[in-house]
């Protein structure tokens, strides 16, 4: 085997246990064919305002189950969380190619009643891990100016706010947002030509 082929095995045996602070266990791990229900269920039960961050309409159980079907980690790598075997949560890492195959965006969701407890954090720390183990340069996150705590939340992470992005994003409504543009630079290229 490859050591590339070695580190794809290695990411996608990725596990991360934890005890919460009241007591329940949590679990992040890759998605698997079998979470095909629990996913449908995660975005089922999201509101309509969480569904406008998507790209698509996530509230289809046929546009949930096709992720699920066309799973390929080299595409889109997506973490998922349970809080006491209940699937809670998703966040993704989206790898480029060509010219952009040394980035790639993260995009992340919860449940709401599991937020504001460090989940969202952990799971953004264990993509940013998995993004170094791949051998990625620079992860992307997208986030419209209207949350700004979520943006607070990426810089507490060590990502920059590179730019601002005037009516990038368009609402249901038909109302633009701007969107902050926020980078992680994994390798620090200062200095170089
Ligand atoms: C963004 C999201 C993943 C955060 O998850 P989370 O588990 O609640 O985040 P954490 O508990 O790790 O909080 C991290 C930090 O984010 C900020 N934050 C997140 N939500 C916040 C809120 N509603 N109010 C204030 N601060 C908030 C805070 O700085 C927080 O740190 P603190 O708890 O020490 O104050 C979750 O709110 C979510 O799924 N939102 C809907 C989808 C979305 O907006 N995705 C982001 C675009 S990709």
């Amino acid at each position: 085997m490859s050591e590339n082929e070695e580190i794809w095995e290695q990411v996608a045996r990725y596990r991360k246990v934890k005890t919460l602070p009241d007591g329940s266990r949590l679990l992040l791990r890759p998605l698997q064919k079998g979470d095909k229900e629990a996913l449908v269920d995660l975005f089922a039960r999201a509101s309509r305002e969480d569904l406008e961050w998507y790209r698509i309409d996530a509230a289809d159980p046929k546009v949930v189950e096709s992720w699920v079907d066309n799973l390929n980690y080299r595409q889109v790598f997506p973490l998922v969380a349970f809080v006491n075997d209940r699937l809670i949560g998703e966040a993704t890492l989206h790898f480029g190619e060509h010219y952009h195959r040394h980035l790639a965006w993260v995009r992340i969701f919860l449940d709401k009643n599991y937020r504001r407890q460090g989940i969202g954090t952990l799971m953004v720390q264990s993509l940013i891990e998995i993004a170094r183990r791949v051998g990625l340069r620079q992860l992307y996150g997208e986030i419209v100016t209207t949350q700004p705590q979520v943006i607070q939340g990426f810089l507490d992470m060590g990502f920059q706010h590179e730019v601002t992005l005037r009516d990038y994003f368009i609402t249901s409504e038909g109302e633009t947002l701007d969107m902050a543009i926020l980078v992680l630079r994994l390798v620090d290229d200062t200095g170089k030509f």
